[in-house]
């Protein structure tokens, strides 16, 4: 049961499915075009009546006058609040959106990352006049590998996915300069694996092998052992996993990687959970990528521009992208002279702002800071998780790491519509965005929650209400989850047809 004040902060809930309350769609500004409308105040005087397609005249350099809408300015501004306020963002509400870490980023790194100086420096300025910038890029290397443990680090690469490519890349110069490459065609990838991880080793060429988890959920040592031979080119691992455990026989595993002749990758989407505390390069990794959006406080590279950077051993350090920031004791230059790098791999070195934020991130919050970081992530898991493990199933049920995955088992027993979906849609209607779900695909209706460092408990504990009062909402009026959302503009969509054939609206200013 819930208090009456955990009731009374939850926002909005609709219990019995009425939709009548609700806006409508927020119409274009086309449709709220009205002739005459004006939204700027011209400044030559006397010509503010006439009609745009006059005032025109002799400007627009070719073609018909385009149909631009007519509005004031307030309703301009009205019009833009409203549309920026449909998307759920981590500056709005809580997001606890499994292995995706979406926390706060703390706006003294958009501060940083912003200052004209960084922000105005043209890509292809001489080193000699961008000594500041070069410090930059070149200081957040040198952090990055105090933090991962690595001997070298490139910062080109603008996403996760991006890194794991270019990591796996290196893994194939490597071979390939050691004359191994025609043997070594296989890379090990555990069932519970983000699917970017066998797409990138795909992508190099090499045959994905993928190998079942243990019945515990970590990765299975017999399977192991029974794949590994002189294929082996590497394994790709996530450590904490998505399943949010720590692979406590990780050491065990890079030996026999290590022993077979392979490489091990780490997938660094989960670094939250133990930067400061562990290194990847301490527990055997050979290569790793960082996502800066899910630890360091930047922008996510897919709606970027973000920074996947990438950290080796000495080893793989003569593969890194070319050219690479370094520093002579005197001045910071651009580094071409890597013969067997495997080249470029983004414009212009990288996406620069990203970088400064980072390093204004490291910088804020320092060795004991990041520490913190881990240790509340962790405690902030495991907190909903023993707070959630009466009502809904977890099904790996011990003391996680920054996630854990829990599933609708006992609420699809209650009625057989209700499932992970329609849970996770539920959530919106009481301003929260939904969690991870489906992910990882070996655990079976998954709901991957990842609440993060920066929320504080009166959060967690809303979530917690909230997710408690879902449950009842199951046992008593299941027709309310099942049909949910109802405060969203668009109501429950063919999630394959929207993806795959996607209605999209827009106004052509010539019709
Ligand atoms: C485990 C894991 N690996 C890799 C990625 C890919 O990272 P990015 O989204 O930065 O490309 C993700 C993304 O969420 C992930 O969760």
């Amino acid at each position: 049961m819930i208090t009456a004040t955990e009731q009374n902060n939850m926002t909005r809930p609709i219990l019995n499915g009425d939709t009548s309350d609700l806006s409508p769609l927020q119409p274009s500004v086309f449709d709220q075009s009205r002739p005459g409308a004006l939204g700027v105040s011209l400044p030559a005087v006397g010509v503010i009546e006439q009609p745009l397609e006059t005032l025109l005249q002799g400007v627009r350099l070719r073609g018909d006058v385009p149909r631009l809408p007519e509005m004031a300015q307030l309703d301009v501004v009205r019009h833009f609040v409203k549309l920026s306020k449909l998307n759920h963002s981590i500056d709005g509400g809580f997001y606890p959106l499994g292995s995706c870490t979406m926390k706060y980023n703390p706006k003294v790194c958009d501060f940083y990352g912003m200052l004209p100086g960084l922000t105005q420096l043209h890509p292809l300025t001489p080193d000699v006049d961008s000594q500041g910038s070069l410090r930059v890029i070149y200081t957040l290397q040198e952090m990055l590998k105090d933090v991962t443990g690595f001997d070298a680090v490139t910062l080109q690469p603008a996403a996760g996915a991006q890194g794991e490519l270019v990591g796996i890349m290196m893994i194939k110069a490597h071979f390939k300069k050691t004359g191994q490459l025609t043997q070594r065609r296989q890379i090990i990838v555990p069932d519970s694996a983000h699917g970017t991880n066998p797409a990138s080793a795909a992508m190099c060429g090499f045959d994905i092998v993928e190998i079942k988890s243990a019945p515990n959920g970590l990765v299975d040592l017999d399977a192991l052992k029974a794949v590994l031979g002189p294929s082996t080119a590497g394994i790709m691992l996530t450590n904490p996993s998505t399943l949010g455990l720590f692979e406590k026989d990780i050491l065990e595993i890079s030996r026999l990687v290590h022993d077979a002749g392979g490489l091990l990758y780490y997938d660094g989407a989960n670094l939250n959970a133990i930067v400061g505390v562990a290194r990847p390069a301490d527990m055997g990794f050979d290569v790793m990528h960082i996502n800066t959006h899910k630890t360091f406080a930047t922008p996510h590279g897919g709606g970027g521009p973000g920074c996947g950077p990438v950290c080796v051993t000495a080893q793989l350090a003569p593969y890194l992208p070319s050219p690479n920031a370094a520093f002579d004791g005197t001045r910071y230059f651009w580094d071409s002279n890597l013969p067997d790098s495997i080249g470029r791999v983004k414009t212009f070195n990288g996406n620069f702002e990203m970088m400064a934020r980072a390093l204004t991130y490291l910088l804020a919050y320092g060795a004991d800071g990041l520490k913190q970081v881990a240790t509340d992530a962790v405690l902030n898991a495991n907190y909903i998780r023993s707070q959630l493990q009466d009502t809904y199933e977890i099904p790996y049920n011990r003391i996680c790491m920054h996630e854990f995955v829990m599933n609708s088992h006992k609420q699809h027993a209650m009625h057989d519509g209700l499932n992970t979906l329609n849970i996770a849609k539920r959530l919106m209607d009481y301003g929260i965005h939904p969690m991870t779900v489906y992910f990882p695909l070996v655990a079976h209706e998954a709901m991957m929650i990842e609440p993060t460092e920066t929320e504080c408990k009166d959060t967690l504990d809303h979530f917690i209400a909230v997710m408690k009062r879902i449950d009842d909402e199951c046992r008593t009026t299941p027709d309310v989850v099942i049909n949910a959302p109802h405060t969203m503009p668009i109501k429950k969509v063919d999630e394959v047809t929207a993806a795959r054939k996607p209605a999209l609206n827009f106004y052509c200013c010539t019709v």
